[in-house]
Protein backbone atom coordinates (compact mmCIF):
# COMPACT_ATOMS: atom_id res chain seq x y z
CA UNK A 1 0.00 0.00 0.00
CA UNK A 2 1.36 3.28 -0.84
CA UNK A 3 0.41 6.84 -0.43
CA UNK A 4 2.37 9.00 -2.33
CA UNK A 5 3.24 11.83 -1.54
CA UNK A 6 4.42 14.39 -4.07
CA UNK A 7 3.17 17.54 -3.59
CA UNK A 8 -0.67 18.52 -1.85
CA UNK A 9 -0.10 21.97 -2.61
CA UNK A 10 0.02 24.06 -5.72
CA UNK A 11 0.66 26.94 -7.73
CA UNK A 12 -2.95 27.64 -8.46
CA UNK A 13 -4.63 26.02 -5.60
CA UNK A 14 -1.88 25.59 -3.05
CA UNK A 15 -4.38 27.00 -0.07
CA UNK A 16 -6.86 25.23 -0.60
CA UNK A 17 -5.40 21.99 -1.28
CA UNK A 18 -4.04 22.12 2.37
CA UNK A 19 -7.10 22.97 4.00
CA UNK A 20 -9.22 20.44 2.51
CA UNK A 21 -6.57 17.77 3.56
CA UNK A 22 -8.08 16.53 6.45
CA UNK A 23 -5.92 12.95 6.84
CA UNK A 24 -3.00 14.57 6.62
CA UNK A 25 -1.53 12.50 4.09
CA UNK A 26 -0.88 14.82 1.34
CA UNK A 27 0.71 17.48 2.99
CA UNK A 28 4.19 18.27 1.91
CA UNK A 29 5.10 20.22 5.15
CA UNK A 30 8.35 21.21 3.31
CA UNK A 31 6.71 22.97 0.72
CA UNK A 32 5.72 26.36 2.24
CA UNK A 33 3.40 28.14 -0.54
CA UNK A 34 2.36 30.99 1.86
CA UNK A 35 2.87 34.37 0.71
CA UNK A 36 2.96 37.79 2.12
CA UNK A 37 1.55 39.72 0.27
CA UNK A 38 3.16 42.99 2.04
CA UNK A 39 6.34 41.59 2.04
CA UNK A 40 6.16 41.08 -1.41
CA UNK A 41 5.42 44.25 -2.91
CA UNK A 42 7.45 45.84 0.12
CA UNK A 43 10.76 44.64 -0.34
CA UNK A 44 11.87 42.18 -2.31
CA UNK A 45 10.46 43.40 -5.37
CA UNK A 46 12.21 46.86 -6.69
CA UNK A 47 11.78 46.05 -10.55
CA UNK A 48 9.58 48.40 -11.84
CA UNK A 49 8.23 46.19 -14.54
CA UNK A 50 7.68 43.60 -12.20
CA UNK A 51 5.45 45.77 -9.44
CA UNK A 52 3.38 46.63 -12.53
CA UNK A 53 2.52 43.59 -13.42
CA UNK A 54 1.78 42.37 -9.95
CA UNK A 55 -0.81 45.35 -10.33
CA UNK A 56 -2.32 43.93 -13.46
CA UNK A 57 -4.21 40.59 -14.53
CA UNK A 58 -1.60 38.30 -13.59
CA UNK A 59 -2.44 38.86 -9.23
CA UNK A 60 -6.38 37.68 -10.02
CA UNK A 61 -5.15 34.05 -10.82
CA UNK A 62 -1.78 33.37 -10.37
CA UNK A 63 0.29 31.60 -7.36
CA UNK A 64 0.53 35.14 -5.69
CA UNK A 65 -2.83 35.34 -4.12
CA UNK A 66 -3.49 32.25 -2.77
CA UNK A 67 -7.48 33.57 -1.25
CA UNK A 68 -8.34 33.94 -4.49
CA UNK A 69 -7.31 30.53 -5.94
CA UNK A 70 -9.04 29.46 -9.46
CA UNK A 71 -11.04 26.34 -8.24
CA UNK A 72 -12.53 24.26 -11.60
CA UNK A 73 -16.65 23.94 -12.10
CA UNK A 74 -17.57 20.70 -11.34
CA UNK A 75 -18.38 18.51 -14.48
CA UNK A 76 -22.55 18.04 -14.98
CA UNK A 77 -21.99 14.90 -16.40
CA UNK A 78 -24.18 16.11 -19.05
CA UNK A 79 -22.47 14.66 -21.85
CA UNK A 80 -20.30 11.84 -23.02
CA UNK A 81 -16.66 12.29 -23.28
CA UNK A 82 -15.09 12.48 -26.53
CA UNK A 83 -12.34 10.05 -27.28
CA UNK A 84 -9.57 11.20 -29.60
CA UNK A 85 -9.78 9.17 -32.93
CA UNK A 86 -6.74 6.67 -33.86
CA UNK A 87 -4.82 8.34 -36.80
CA UNK A 88 -4.72 5.92 -39.74
CA UNK A 89 -1.45 5.22 -41.43
CA UNK A 90 -2.09 6.84 -45.27
CA UNK A 91 0.20 3.74 -46.62
CA UNK A 92 -0.25 -0.38 -46.04
CA UNK A 93 3.59 -1.03 -46.03
CA UNK A 94 4.93 1.47 -43.55
CA UNK A 95 3.73 3.29 -40.76
CA UNK A 96 3.12 6.99 -42.07
CA UNK A 97 1.16 9.42 -40.47
CA UNK A 98 0.67 13.19 -41.96
CA UNK A 99 -0.06 15.45 -39.13
CA UNK A 100 -1.87 18.95 -39.96
CA UNK A 101 -1.49 21.78 -37.10
CA UNK A 102 -4.35 23.60 -38.38
CA UNK A 103 -7.27 26.22 -36.76
CA UNK A 104 -11.12 25.86 -37.12
CA UNK A 105 -13.99 26.23 -34.80
CA UNK A 106 -15.38 23.59 -32.60
CA UNK A 107 -18.43 23.95 -30.62
CA UNK A 108 -17.17 23.66 -27.08
CA UNK A 109 -20.49 24.84 -25.62
CA UNK A 110 -23.86 23.64 -27.01
CA UNK A 111 -24.51 26.65 -30.03
CA UNK A 112 -21.16 28.61 -29.70
CA UNK A 113 -18.48 27.83 -32.29
CA UNK A 114 -15.03 28.87 -30.31
CA UNK A 115 -12.17 29.43 -32.68
CA UNK A 116 -9.51 26.64 -31.88
CA UNK A 117 -6.68 25.26 -32.96
CA UNK A 118 -6.15 20.93 -33.39
CA UNK A 119 -4.12 18.50 -35.30
CA UNK A 120 -6.10 17.07 -37.93
CA UNK A 121 -9.05 18.53 -36.43
CA UNK A 122 -10.42 21.46 -35.17
CA UNK A 123 -9.60 20.86 -31.31
CA UNK A 124 -6.58 18.63 -29.57
CA UNK A 125 -5.03 15.96 -31.89
CA UNK A 126 -5.15 12.11 -32.60
CA UNK A 127 -3.90 9.19 -31.15
CA UNK A 128 -0.67 7.81 -32.92
CA UNK A 129 0.06 4.27 -31.95
CA UNK A 130 3.96 3.15 -32.85
CA UNK A 131 5.11 -0.63 -32.37
CA UNK A 132 8.46 -0.43 -30.72
CA UNK A 133 10.88 -1.75 -33.69
CA UNK A 134 9.44 0.11 -36.45
CA UNK A 135 10.47 2.56 -38.45
CA UNK A 136 7.92 5.80 -38.64
CA UNK A 137 7.64 8.39 -40.94
CA UNK A 138 5.30 11.71 -40.12
CA UNK A 139 4.47 14.00 -42.49
CA UNK A 140 4.24 17.19 -40.83
CA UNK A 141 2.16 19.95 -41.90
CA UNK A 142 1.68 23.74 -40.46
CA UNK A 143 -1.42 24.74 -41.55
CA UNK A 144 -1.14 27.92 -38.92
CA UNK A 145 -0.48 32.09 -39.57
CA UNK A 146 2.26 31.22 -37.22
CA UNK A 147 5.50 29.54 -36.87
CA UNK A 148 5.12 26.25 -35.05
CA UNK A 149 6.80 22.90 -34.26
CA UNK A 150 5.97 19.36 -33.57
CA UNK A 151 7.34 17.95 -30.74
CA UNK A 152 7.60 14.39 -29.50
CA UNK A 153 7.01 14.47 -25.24
CA UNK A 154 8.97 11.88 -23.98
CA UNK A 155 9.85 10.17 -27.51
CA UNK A 156 13.88 8.79 -27.83
CA UNK A 157 14.55 10.62 -31.30
CA UNK A 158 17.52 12.54 -32.88
CA UNK A 159 17.44 15.67 -31.34
CA UNK A 160 17.09 17.52 -35.35
CA UNK A 161 13.82 15.04 -35.25
CA UNK A 162 12.75 15.82 -31.95
CA UNK A 163 10.70 19.44 -32.48
CA UNK A 164 12.24 21.96 -30.29
CA UNK A 165 12.05 25.69 -30.66
CA UNK A 166 15.00 24.74 -33.39
CA UNK A 167 12.98 22.64 -35.73
CA UNK A 168 10.74 25.73 -36.90
CA UNK A 169 7.76 25.30 -39.70
CA UNK A 170 6.66 28.86 -40.87
CA UNK A 171 2.94 29.02 -42.01
CA UNK A 172 2.65 26.47 -45.42
CA UNK A 173 5.28 25.11 -44.65
CA UNK A 174 5.87 20.57 -44.79
CA UNK A 175 8.68 19.05 -43.73
CA UNK A 176 8.76 14.77 -43.03
CA UNK A 177 10.61 13.08 -40.13
CA UNK A 178 11.49 9.10 -39.86
CA UNK A 179 12.55 7.53 -36.61
CA UNK A 180 12.59 4.36 -35.30
CA UNK A 181 11.05 3.12 -32.28
CA UNK A 182 13.50 2.07 -29.77
CA UNK A 183 12.09 2.32 -26.57
CA UNK A 184 9.16 0.46 -24.79
CA UNK A 185 5.30 0.75 -24.51
CA UNK A 186 4.24 3.75 -22.96
CA UNK A 187 2.03 6.65 -23.23
CA UNK A 188 3.65 10.18 -24.70
CA UNK A 189 2.00 12.78 -26.14
CA UNK A 190 2.79 15.72 -28.54
CA UNK A 191 2.27 19.28 -28.64
CA UNK A 192 4.17 22.68 -30.35
CA UNK A 193 7.40 24.22 -29.10
CA UNK A 194 8.00 27.65 -31.04
CA UNK A 195 10.41 30.02 -28.72
CA UNK A 196 8.17 32.12 -26.91
CA UNK A 197 4.44 30.69 -28.22
CA UNK A 198 4.28 27.66 -26.87
CA UNK A 199 2.17 28.23 -24.39
CA UNK A 200 -0.28 30.04 -26.34
CA UNK A 201 -0.64 27.21 -28.80
CA UNK A 202 -1.37 24.59 -26.39
CA UNK A 203 -3.51 26.21 -24.77
CA UNK A 204 -6.03 26.99 -28.00
CA UNK A 205 -5.30 23.40 -28.78
CA UNK A 206 -2.23 21.89 -29.92
CA UNK A 207 -2.00 18.59 -28.02
CA UNK A 208 -1.97 14.74 -29.23
CA UNK A 209 -1.31 11.52 -27.66
CA UNK A 210 1.20 9.01 -28.69
CA UNK A 211 0.62 5.21 -27.50
CA UNK A 212 3.77 2.57 -28.48
CA UNK A 213 3.12 -1.21 -27.91
CA UNK A 214 5.46 -3.87 -27.39
CA UNK A 215 5.60 -7.42 -26.87
CA UNK A 216 5.47 -6.82 -23.04
CA UNK A 217 2.32 -4.59 -23.22
CA UNK A 218 0.52 -7.27 -25.06
CA UNK A 219 1.59 -10.41 -23.23
CA UNK A 220 0.04 -8.41 -19.85
CA UNK A 221 -3.45 -8.28 -21.35
CA UNK A 222 -3.97 -5.36 -19.24
CA UNK A 223 -7.10 -3.52 -20.60
CA UNK A 224 -6.59 -2.34 -23.80
CA UNK A 225 -10.19 -1.73 -25.99
CA UNK A 226 -9.13 1.50 -27.09
CA UNK A 227 -12.33 4.04 -25.89
CA UNK A 228 -13.51 0.98 -24.17
CA UNK A 229 -12.05 -0.16 -21.05
CA UNK A 230 -8.63 1.86 -22.51
CA UNK A 231 -9.35 5.56 -21.88
CA UNK A 232 -6.80 8.38 -22.60
CA UNK A 233 -8.10 11.52 -19.95
CA UNK A 234 -6.20 14.57 -21.69
CA UNK A 235 -6.49 17.27 -18.78
CA UNK A 236 -6.37 21.05 -19.48
CA UNK A 237 -8.04 24.00 -17.58
CA UNK A 238 -9.41 26.96 -19.71
CA UNK A 239 -10.71 30.57 -19.53
CA UNK A 240 -13.65 31.33 -21.69
CA UNK A 241 -14.64 34.97 -22.30
CA UNK A 242 -18.54 36.52 -22.71
CA UNK A 243 -18.50 34.82 -25.84
CA UNK A 244 -17.24 31.43 -24.86
CA UNK A 245 -13.86 32.37 -26.96
CA UNK A 246 -10.49 31.14 -25.93
CA UNK A 247 -9.07 34.58 -25.35
CA UNK A 248 -5.03 33.86 -24.52
CA UNK A 249 -4.06 37.43 -23.81
CA UNK A 250 -6.33 37.79 -21.55
CA UNK A 251 -6.27 34.89 -19.83
CA UNK A 252 -2.58 34.60 -19.98
CA UNK A 253 -0.61 34.65 -16.36
CA UNK A 254 3.13 35.23 -16.30
CA UNK A 255 3.03 32.09 -13.71
CA UNK A 256 1.26 29.83 -15.63
CA UNK A 257 -2.33 30.29 -17.07
CA UNK A 258 -5.13 28.29 -15.14
CA UNK A 259 -8.58 28.59 -16.08
CA UNK A 260 -11.94 27.48 -14.14
CA UNK A 261 -13.17 25.91 -16.78
CA UNK A 262 -11.79 22.07 -16.82
CA UNK A 263 -12.26 20.27 -20.16
CA UNK A 264 -10.99 16.38 -20.59
CA UNK A 265 -10.12 15.23 -24.51
CA UNK A 266 -11.67 18.75 -25.09
CA UNK A 267 -15.26 17.67 -23.70
CA UNK A 268 -16.77 20.37 -21.34
CA UNK A 269 -19.08 18.77 -18.40
CA UNK A 270 -17.79 15.17 -19.39
CA UNK A 271 -19.06 11.45 -17.98
CA UNK A 272 -17.58 8.35 -18.75
CA UNK A 273 -19.51 5.21 -19.06
CA UNK A 274 -17.89 1.89 -18.32
CA UNK A 275 -18.84 -1.69 -18.22
CA UNK A 276 -18.57 -3.42 -14.70
CA UNK A 277 -15.12 -4.45 -15.68
CA UNK A 278 -11.34 -2.86 -14.64
CA UNK A 279 -10.67 -0.26 -16.83
CA UNK A 280 -7.49 1.82 -17.64
CA UNK A 281 -7.13 5.25 -17.24
CA UNK A 282 -4.22 6.99 -19.05
CA UNK A 283 -4.13 10.09 -17.42
CA UNK A 284 -2.31 13.16 -19.04
CA UNK A 285 -1.58 16.34 -17.79
CA UNK A 286 -1.64 18.72 -20.50
CA UNK A 287 -2.71 21.77 -18.66
CA UNK A 288 -0.41 24.90 -19.25
CA UNK A 289 0.30 25.21 -15.55
CA UNK A 290 -2.29 23.63 -13.12
CA UNK A 291 -1.18 20.35 -11.27
CA UNK A 292 -3.72 17.94 -10.43
CA UNK A 293 -4.30 15.54 -7.35
CA UNK A 294 -6.78 13.16 -8.73
CA UNK A 295 -9.10 10.85 -6.54
CA UNK A 296 -12.09 8.72 -6.63
CA UNK A 297 -14.72 10.68 -4.68
CA UNK A 298 -15.42 7.10 -2.94
CA UNK A 299 -11.94 7.28 -1.55
CA UNK A 300 -11.28 4.02 -3.05
CA UNK A 301 -7.91 3.07 -4.16
CA UNK A 302 -6.65 2.32 -7.57
CA UNK A 303 -3.38 0.91 -9.08
CA UNK A 304 -1.35 2.78 -10.99
CA UNK A 305 0.78 0.15 -13.58
CA UNK A 306 2.62 2.94 -15.86
CA UNK A 307 4.83 6.18 -15.24
CA UNK A 308 5.62 8.76 -18.04
CA UNK A 309 8.01 6.16 -20.00
CA UNK A 310 6.78 2.63 -19.24
CA UNK A 311 5.22 0.24 -16.71
CA UNK A 312 6.15 0.39 -13.64
CA UNK A 313 7.39 -3.28 -11.98
CA UNK A 314 4.67 -4.19 -10.01
CA UNK A 315 1.04 -2.32 -9.36
CA UNK A 316 1.14 0.21 -7.09
CA UNK A 317 -1.92 0.47 -5.13
CA UNK A 318 -2.94 4.53 -4.48
CA UNK A 319 -5.61 6.29 -3.03
CA UNK A 320 -4.24 9.40 -5.25
CA UNK A 321 -2.16 10.35 -7.56
CA UNK A 322 -0.39 13.86 -7.82
CA UNK A 323 0.16 15.26 -11.66
CA UNK A 324 1.96 18.57 -12.61
CA UNK A 325 2.18 19.51 -16.23
CA UNK A 326 3.05 16.72 -18.53
CA UNK A 327 3.45 14.72 -16.60
CA UNK A 328 1.27 10.98 -17.11
CA UNK A 329 0.35 8.23 -14.95
CA UNK A 330 -2.02 4.93 -15.75
CA UNK A 331 -4.18 4.16 -13.52
CA UNK A 332 -6.71 0.93 -13.17
CA UNK A 333 -9.86 1.69 -11.94
CA UNK A 334 -11.65 -1.64 -10.69
CA UNK A 335 -15.39 -0.86 -11.55
CA UNK A 336 -16.14 -5.04 -10.72
CA UNK A 337 -17.22 -4.41 -7.06
CA UNK A 338 -19.38 -1.31 -7.63
CA UNK A 339 -23.03 -0.84 -8.49
CA UNK A 340 -24.70 1.17 -10.96
CA UNK A 341 -26.45 3.48 -9.30
CA UNK A 342 -23.28 4.13 -7.10
CA UNK A 343 -22.00 7.77 -7.35
CA UNK A 344 -18.22 7.44 -8.86
CA UNK A 345 -16.26 10.36 -10.23
CA UNK A 346 -12.61 11.29 -10.43
CA UNK A 347 -11.78 14.06 -8.58
CA UNK A 348 -9.32 16.90 -7.75
CA UNK A 349 -8.12 16.43 -4.41
CA UNK A 350 -6.67 20.03 -4.83
CA UNK A 351 -9.78 21.90 -5.34
CA UNK A 352 -12.54 19.37 -4.76
CA UNK A 353 -13.57 19.66 -7.53
CA UNK A 354 -15.57 16.86 -9.87
CA UNK A 355 -13.67 16.24 -12.92
CA UNK A 356 -15.33 13.19 -14.25
CA UNK A 357 -18.38 11.26 -13.10
CA UNK A 358 -18.55 7.30 -13.68
CA UNK A 359 -21.77 5.85 -15.09
CA UNK A 360 -21.64 2.43 -14.66
CA UNK A 361 -23.78 0.24 -16.76
CA UNK A 362 -25.24 -3.26 -15.62
CA UNK A 363 -22.82 -5.11 -18.14
CA UNK A 364 -20.71 -7.48 -16.88
CA UNK A 365 -17.42 -6.78 -18.38
CA UNK A 366 -14.17 -9.13 -18.58
CA UNK A 367 -12.50 -10.16 -15.52
CA UNK A 368 -9.44 -9.20 -16.38
CA UNK A 369 -6.30 -10.18 -13.61
CA UNK A 370 -3.63 -8.15 -13.27
CA UNK A 371 -0.28 -9.35 -13.37
CA UNK A 372 2.14 -9.20 -10.82
CA UNK A 373 5.59 -8.03 -12.54
CA UNK A 374 5.27 -5.32 -15.28
CA UNK A 375 8.61 -4.86 -15.90
CA UNK A 376 12.26 -5.09 -15.29
CA UNK A 377 13.27 -1.36 -14.33
CA UNK A 378 16.43 -1.02 -11.90
CA UNK A 379 18.52 1.60 -10.43
CA UNK A 380 22.10 -0.38 -10.70
CA UNK A 381 23.82 0.65 -7.17
CA UNK A 382 26.56 1.85 -9.82
CA UNK A 383 23.94 4.56 -10.52
CA UNK A 384 23.27 5.70 -7.37
CA UNK A 385 27.04 6.00 -6.47
CA UNK A 386 27.83 7.88 -9.70
CA UNK A 387 28.97 11.55 -8.74
CA UNK A 388 26.26 14.99 -9.65
CA UNK A 389 28.24 15.88 -13.26
CA UNK A 390 25.41 18.26 -14.16
CA UNK A 391 23.20 20.92 -11.82
CA UNK A 392 20.58 22.59 -12.16
CA UNK A 393 18.89 25.30 -10.06
CA UNK A 394 15.60 26.19 -10.58
CA UNK A 395 14.53 29.77 -9.58
CA UNK A 396 12.33 32.67 -9.97
CA UNK A 397 8.68 33.00 -11.00
CA UNK A 398 6.67 35.27 -13.23
CA UNK A 399 8.79 36.71 -15.68
CA UNK A 400 11.85 36.44 -13.82
CA UNK A 401 12.42 32.54 -14.25
CA UNK A 402 15.59 31.46 -14.54
CA UNK A 403 17.63 28.36 -14.89
CA UNK A 404 21.29 28.59 -13.27
CA UNK A 405 20.66 32.20 -13.09
CA UNK A 406 20.30 32.48 -16.94
CA UNK A 407 17.09 32.51 -19.49
CA UNK A 408 16.80 30.29 -22.40
CA UNK A 409 19.21 31.56 -25.36
CA UNK A 410 18.77 29.39 -28.82
CA UNK A 411 22.99 30.34 -29.63
CA UNK A 412 24.03 28.45 -26.40
CA UNK A 413 24.94 24.97 -25.77
CA UNK A 414 24.18 24.98 -21.71
CA UNK A 415 25.70 21.20 -20.92
CA UNK A 416 27.37 18.82 -23.63
CA UNK A 417 27.17 15.01 -22.97
CA UNK A 418 28.09 12.22 -24.37
CA UNK A 419 25.54 9.92 -26.27
CA UNK A 420 24.88 6.42 -24.36
CA UNK A 421 26.54 7.70 -21.22
CA UNK A 422 24.75 7.86 -18.26
CA UNK A 423 24.83 10.49 -16.35
CA UNK A 424 23.62 12.05 -12.92
CA UNK A 425 21.55 15.37 -12.99
CA UNK A 426 20.74 17.25 -9.69
CA UNK A 427 17.76 19.45 -10.30
CA UNK A 428 17.25 21.62 -7.08
CA UNK A 429 14.58 24.46 -6.76
CA UNK A 430 15.56 27.46 -5.02
CA UNK A 431 13.04 28.99 -3.06
CA UNK A 432 12.37 33.14 -3.20
CA UNK A 433 11.47 35.63 -0.66
CA UNK A 434 7.93 33.92 0.04
CA UNK A 435 8.63 30.19 -0.44
CA UNK A 436 8.82 29.89 -4.00
CA UNK A 437 6.47 27.54 -6.02
CA UNK A 438 6.30 23.98 -8.16
CA UNK A 439 8.42 23.73 -10.91
CA UNK A 440 7.44 20.81 -13.13
CA UNK A 441 10.78 19.64 -14.44
CA UNK A 442 10.97 18.13 -18.14
CA UNK A 443 14.20 16.93 -20.35
CA UNK A 444 13.96 16.12 -24.30
CA UNK A 445 15.10 13.33 -26.04
CA UNK A 446 14.95 10.85 -23.25
CA UNK A 447 13.15 8.65 -20.46
CA UNK A 448 15.67 8.72 -16.88
CA UNK A 449 15.35 7.38 -13.72
CA UNK A 450 14.78 9.33 -10.69
CA UNK A 451 17.25 8.54 -8.01
CA UNK A 452 16.29 10.28 -4.76
CA UNK A 453 14.44 13.04 -3.79
CA UNK A 454 16.15 15.20 -1.26
CA UNK A 455 18.27 12.19 -0.68
CA UNK A 456 15.16 9.90 -0.19
CA UNK A 457 14.14 6.94 -2.13
CA UNK A 458 11.49 8.11 -4.43
CA UNK A 459 8.09 6.98 -3.65
CA UNK A 460 6.88 3.64 -5.31
CA UNK A 461 5.37 5.20 -7.77
CA UNK A 462 7.96 6.95 -9.04
CA UNK A 463 10.07 3.75 -9.63
CA UNK A 464 9.71 3.76 -13.31
CA UNK A 465 10.82 6.01 -16.52
CA UNK A 466 9.91 9.72 -16.20
CA UNK A 467 10.51 12.64 -18.40
CA UNK A 468 9.34 14.84 -16.05
CA UNK A 469 8.60 15.17 -12.50
CA UNK A 470 7.96 17.79 -9.42
CA UNK A 471 10.34 19.86 -7.81
CA UNK A 472 9.11 21.64 -4.88
CA UNK A 473 10.27 24.54 -3.35
CA UNK A 474 13.92 23.45 -1.61
CA UNK A 475 13.92 20.03 -2.87
CA UNK A 476 16.73 18.57 -4.60
CA UNK A 477 15.98 15.62 -7.34
CA UNK A 478 19.14 13.30 -8.62
CA UNK A 479 18.24 11.86 -11.74
CA UNK A 480 20.24 9.46 -13.80
CA UNK A 481 19.87 9.99 -17.64
CA UNK A 482 21.17 8.64 -20.63
CA UNK A 483 20.32 9.80 -24.75
CA UNK A 484 20.38 6.89 -27.11
CA UNK A 485 20.67 9.71 -29.83
CA UNK A 486 22.49 12.95 -30.37
CA UNK A 487 21.35 16.21 -30.87
CA UNK A 488 20.15 19.39 -29.37
CA UNK A 489 17.94 18.79 -27.05
CA UNK A 490 16.09 20.94 -24.55
CA UNK A 491 15.52 21.05 -20.39
CA UNK A 492 13.13 23.25 -18.80
CA UNK A 493 9.77 23.72 -16.78
CA UNK A 494 7.08 23.01 -17.82
CA UNK A 495 4.64 25.77 -16.73
CA UNK A 496 4.46 26.31 -20.17
CA UNK A 497 4.71 30.54 -19.73
CA UNK A 498 8.00 29.83 -17.46
CA UNK A 499 9.35 27.71 -20.45
CA UNK A 500 8.06 30.62 -22.64
CA UNK A 501 9.54 33.04 -20.15
CA UNK A 502 13.15 31.38 -20.68
CA UNK A 503 12.82 29.00 -17.69
CA UNK A 504 14.64 26.15 -20.60
CA UNK A 505 18.01 25.38 -21.40
CA UNK A 506 20.02 23.01 -23.98
CA UNK A 507 22.14 20.18 -23.92
CA UNK A 508 23.89 19.30 -26.81
CA UNK A 509 24.76 15.26 -26.97
CA UNK A 510 27.28 14.15 -29.57
CU1 LIG B 1 6.32 18.75 -23.40
CU2 LIG B 1 9.68 20.76 -24.14
O1 LIG B 1 8.02 19.70 -23.79
CU1 LIG C 1 9.31 17.37 -24.32
CU1 LIG D 1 8.36 26.89 -13.45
Amino acid sequence: MAVVVLSACTNNAGKASVENNDDGKTTNGGMNMERHDESFMGESMNDHSMEEEMDGASMDNGHMDHDNVVSLNDSTGKDELGIPPLLQSGSDEKTEYTIRAQKGETEIFDGVQTKTYGYNSSFLGPMLQFEKGETVTINLINELDDNTTFHWHGLEVAGNEDGGPHEVLEPGEEDTIEFEVTQEAATLWFHPHPEGETSEQVYNGLAGLIYIEDQNSKNLELPSDYGKNDIPLVFQDKIFDDEKQLNYEAAANEDGTVGDTSLINGTLNPKLTVDKEKVRLRLLNGSNARNYIFKLNTGDSFVQIATDGGFLNEPVSMNEITLTPSERAEIIVDFSKMNSNENVALINEDDGSTLLPFEITDQIGKNTELPDEMNDFSVTEEEMNMPVTKEIELFGMMDMVTINGKKFDPERIDFTQKQGVTEVWEIYNKPDMMGGMIHPFHIHGAQFKILSRNGETPPENERGWKDSFSVVPNETVKIAIQFKNKGIYMFHCHILEHEDNGMMGQVKVE
